[in-house]
């Protein structure tokens, strides 16, 4: 039997091997996985890492290289009412480079994506998982509010 890491609570082991579990502990699934887990704590703890690594039976560094590699894994909490920009090539034939120049004029604090799925409807945007098609700062600055008031 593996020894258990010490610094892993009973309550994260527990979600991160039923996560794991899920995809039959293959670290081809990696990806999947590392996305149940921010999707189920907003962020992928350390504590995580670990605990992937050994249900996978892959080094950390493995978790790690695959996490740090995509930029949708995060290992800090997100604030409310962080925006997500499209800034692929359909978003930016209809302004999605002209939007992000006029959130970071009206301090909308923002990250860039590529393609959030609803390129019919670009300039596209998400605030807290909610999708916003046809995005203005307008639409935006409003999401925002919304999104802290509820946060
Ligand atoms: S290109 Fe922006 S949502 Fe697909």
């Amino acid at each position: 039997m593996t020894a258990k890491p010490a610094e892993i609570s009973v309550d994260v082991e527990a979600n991160i091997a039923a996560i794991c579990a899920r995809y039959g502990n293959r670290s081809d699934a990696l990806i999947e996985i590392l996305h149940d887990v921010q999707e189920t704590g907003g962020h992928i703890t350390r504590d995580a890492i670990v605990g992937i690594a050994a249900a996978l039976n892959i080094s950390r560094a493995d978790v790690f290289g695959t996490l740090s590699f995509y930029d949708d894994f995060r290992t800090e909490p997100v604030a409310a009412g962080m925006v997500k920009l499209c800034r692929a090539e359909a978003c930016q034939s209809v302004g999605a480079d002209a939007l992000a120049a006029r959130c970071d004029a009206n301090g909308i604090a923002h990250e860039t994506v590529y393609c959030l799925g609803n390129c019919a409807l670009g300039p596209a945007a998400m605030v807290d998982g909610r999708l916003i098609g046809r995005a203005n700062e307008e639409k935006l600055a409003s999401a925002v509010r919304h999104a802290k008031a509820e946060g």
